[in-house]
């Protein structure tokens, strides 16, 4: 290294500086500043897109993405954040920072669509809601604060299996993460019993990871009666839930009946941590707009919460992006224009509902003699099909259909058009 240094400077500053950049010196010089640093293992969801861009064969689907997509696979603009886009243009706004927490119009409207209109929560003001990068800025934010600020048993435990950014985050953060059992590979069902058992060995005053509705990667829901007896058993143990909630509105079509779990466990006294996202429940995946809710008994305790998260966002990115807040503020506070975006949920949430019942009618059609009811039971954007690696792999070589070696499908990536072939490839890679 030292003689190479030394060829270079001697080059650059005697003969030819061009030359020293021409023979790579300079370059590879210059990279020696990271070259300790490892290559990462490429993202798994978008390396399946790409593999999908490259693939030239007609037929090819893509059912990795998760992002909604209408009947003629196309990203979709919600008839409601259009006007809401007009409006915002109309009123000329300037371009001033946010505060650091965001608008307050922005946390009081996604504070209530989480909690409800008339929640005691808000009355008495016992949340700290502000802005986030999205859901995942919320859950990196919040846990960073239970990192900092948590001052029982600091550790988390995730449903197996679970968003893979999940124990990423956690990862990053340091923070302990373990498991517990959540999915039924025999029934691709939920696992009462096994989440009840497990929930109930977790240390007192731990962290748990819960995701409200449209569970991702299983699309597996506990149902009202099971919420509540796991939020009992979590209330006994004294544990800390935190509450990802990314696609309200997605499973049911109806905000207010995903926002279940969330309700009960306010109804049921839990103080909570709680993400929200707006990217899929109003399509705005790039904006950026989400929000971090932390429960906090009374006002005093939320406001002391609230000054330090402050200075957490503060040293991290100042204040949040504007655009998309203020679309979904508009969209939130206007009677009208919040019914146009009701319709708007339901709408993507029963073409995927349509969806899943076509595949499963096509499966069942052409002969399968396998269980496919699952894929009607299950909610939200993805459907835990329960193929296994080797047909996965037969799925992408032979049909270039694409999707996660987990067996995951995103449901939004199923048309009309493609719905009759996916479903003939799932026959014959698993009959
Ligand atoms: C379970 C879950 N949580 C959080 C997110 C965060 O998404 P975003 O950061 O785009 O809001 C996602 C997105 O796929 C998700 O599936």
């Amino acid at each position: 290294m030292a003689q190479a240094m030394k060829k270079l400077t001697t080059q650059a500053l005697k003969h030819n500086y061009a030359e020293a950049i021409t023979t790579g010196f300079v370059s590879r010089a210059s990279s020696t500043f990271w070259s300790n640093v490892p290559m990462g293992p490429p993202d798994v969801i978008l390396g399946i897109t790409e593999a999908y861009k490259r693939d030239s064969d007609p037929k090819k689907v893509n059912l990795g993405v998760g992002a909604y997509r209408d009947d003629q696979g196309k990203p979709f603009i919600l008839p409601s954040v259009q006007k809401a886009e007009e409006i915002l243009f109309k009123k000329g706004l300037n371009h001033e920072y946010a505060p650091i927490g965001g608008e307050a119009a922005y946390t009081d409207a996604v504070a209530k669509l989480a909690f409800g209109e008339d929640s005691a929560v808000i009355k008495n003001k016992s949340n700290c809601t502000v802005q986030t990068l999205s859901g995942t800025g919320a859950l990196r934010l919040g846990l960073e604060f239970v990192t900092k600020h948590y001052a029982k048993n600091k550790e988390i435990w995730l449903s197996t299996p679970t968003w893979g950014n999940h124990p990423q985050i956690c990862n990053t953060l340091n923070l302990p993460h373990k498991k517990y059992r959540y999915f039924d590979a025999k029934t691709n069902g939920f696992d009462l019993k096994g989440a009840l058992e497990d929930i109930c060995k977790i240390p007192e005053g731990s962290i748990i990871l819960l995701h409200a509705c449209a569970h991702n990667p299983t699309g597996v829901d506990p149902r009202p009666e099971e919420w509540k007896q796991l939020s009992q058993v979590i209330k006994e143990k004294k544990l800390l839930p935190f509450i990802d909630m990314a696609y309200q509105g997605f499973a049911t079509g109806s905000v207010d009946n995903d926002a279940f779990a969330v309700r009960q466990f306010v109804n049921d006294g839990h103080q909570f941590i709680l993400a929200q996202s707006f990217a899929k429940n109003m399509g705005l995946y790039g904006e950026r707009a989400g929000a971090l809710t932390l429960l906090c008994g009374d006002a005093e305790s939320a406001a002391k919460v609230m000054s330090q998260v402050k200075i957490m966002i503060r040293t991290m990115y100042s204040n949040p992006p504007l655009y998309g807040a203020r679309l979904v503020t508009e969209i939130l506070t206007d009677a009208q224009l919040k019914q146009q975006w009701l319709s708007d949920v339901k709408l993507m949430a029963d073409r995927i509902i349509s969806m899943r019942k076509q595949l499963r009618a096509g499966i069942e059609g052409a002969g399968n003699k396998q269980p496919w009811q699952h894929i009607t039971d299950q909610i939200g954007m993805f459907c835990f099909t329960g193929l296994k690696p080797d047909q996965v792999e037969r799925l992408t070589k032979e049909f270039h259909i694409y999707l996660t070696k987990d067996g995951r499908i995103s449901v939004a990536g199923i048309s009309s058009k493609n719905v009759d072939y996916v479903a003939e490839a799932i026959h014959k890679v698993t009959s």
